[in-house]
C-alpha cells in the first residue's frame, strides 16, 4: 500500500535552516500530516541547517557544489539522493543555488520554493537573502511579505501558492526585517504549503490506484 502513504518530502537547504525547523516544528505539531520529511539535502556541508535535521532525527545527505565541476554532476547527485529516498516532494528552503531547466522540468509540480518577499517584487536573479530585504528598504515600499510558489524555468517564476504580508517599520535595517518576515511570514506559509501540497500529492496517489 505504498501508493497511500504520506507524501515523501526531502528540504534543500545551503545556510541556517530556520524555514527548515519551522517544517520540522510543523510536522511534530501535526501541521503538516500529509507529508514527511524523509531527507535533508545540503549544498554545503558547513550548513547549519545540517544539524538541525540530525536533532530531529532526519537523514542528511551534502551535495557540495564546490566538489562538482559541471552544474550537471551536482545536478545527478541531487537526483540520485532524491531517487534513492523516493521523493516525491521537493521544498527548497534557502537552497541558494538555481537549479537548471533539465532538472526543474524533471520535478516539475513536485519542486516549491519559499522567496522572501511579495512576488513579483523583489525577486529573480540576484535576490536573494538579505539583497532582497536591502531592495525593498532602498526603494521605499511600505509592506513586503513572503511568497512560497512551485518552481518554474523562470527564477522564482512559478505558480504562487501562498504570499503574506508583513509592514515596514521606520527603523527597520535590512537584518531586522528580515527576521520579522521570516517570522510572521516564512515560518507560517512554508509549513502551510508543504501541507497543502502534500496532501494534493496523497489525494493524486489514491485517485490512481
Ligand atoms: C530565507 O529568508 C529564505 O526565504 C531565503 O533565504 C533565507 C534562508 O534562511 N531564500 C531566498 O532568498 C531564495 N531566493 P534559512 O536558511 O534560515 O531558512
Amino acid at each position: 500500500m505504498l501508493n497511500t502513504e504520506k507524501t515523501r518530502i526531502a528540504v534543500l537547504v545551503s545556510g541556517g535552516g530556520t524555514n527548515l525547523q519551522a517544517l520540522i516544528d510543523a510536522q511534530n505539531a501535526g501541521i503538516i500530516k500529509s507529508g514527511t520529511i524523509s531527507l535533508v539535502v545540503s549544498s554545503s556541508p558547513k550548513a547549519y541547517a545540517l544539524e538541525r535535521a540530525k536533532n530531529a532525527g532526519i537523514e542528511t545527505a551534502v551535495a557540495d557544489r564546490h566538489s562538482y565541476s559541471t552544474k550537471e554532476e551536482f545536478e545527478k547527485q541531487l537526483i540520485a539522493f532524491l531517487d534513492e529516498k523516493k521523493i516525491e516532494l521537493i521544498i527548497l528552503a534557502g537552497f541558494m543555488y538555481i537549479l537548471s531547466p533539465a532538472f526543474i522540468a524533471h520535478y516539475r509540480d513536485r519542486m516549491i520554493n519559499v522567496h522572501p518577499s511579495l512576488i513579483p517584487s523583489f525577486c529573480g536573479d540576484g535576490f536573494y537573502g538579505l539583497h532582497v530585504h536591502e531592495a525593498a528598504l532602498a526603494y521605499g515600499v511600505k509592506v513586503t511579505g513572503a511568497t512560497v510558489h512551485f518552481v518554474n524555468e523562470v527564477t522564482d517564476g512559478g505558480k504562487i501558492i501562498m504570499q503574506k504580508a508583513v509592514d515596514i517599520q521606520e527603523d527597520d535595517t535590512p537584518q531586522t526585517l528580515q527576521k520579522r518576515v521570516m517570522q510572521e511570514a516564512e515560518w507560517k506559509i512554508l509549513p502551510a504549503a508543504a501541507e497543502l501540497v502534500s496532501a494534493q500529492i496523497m489525494n493524486e496517489k489514491r485517485s490512481n490506484q
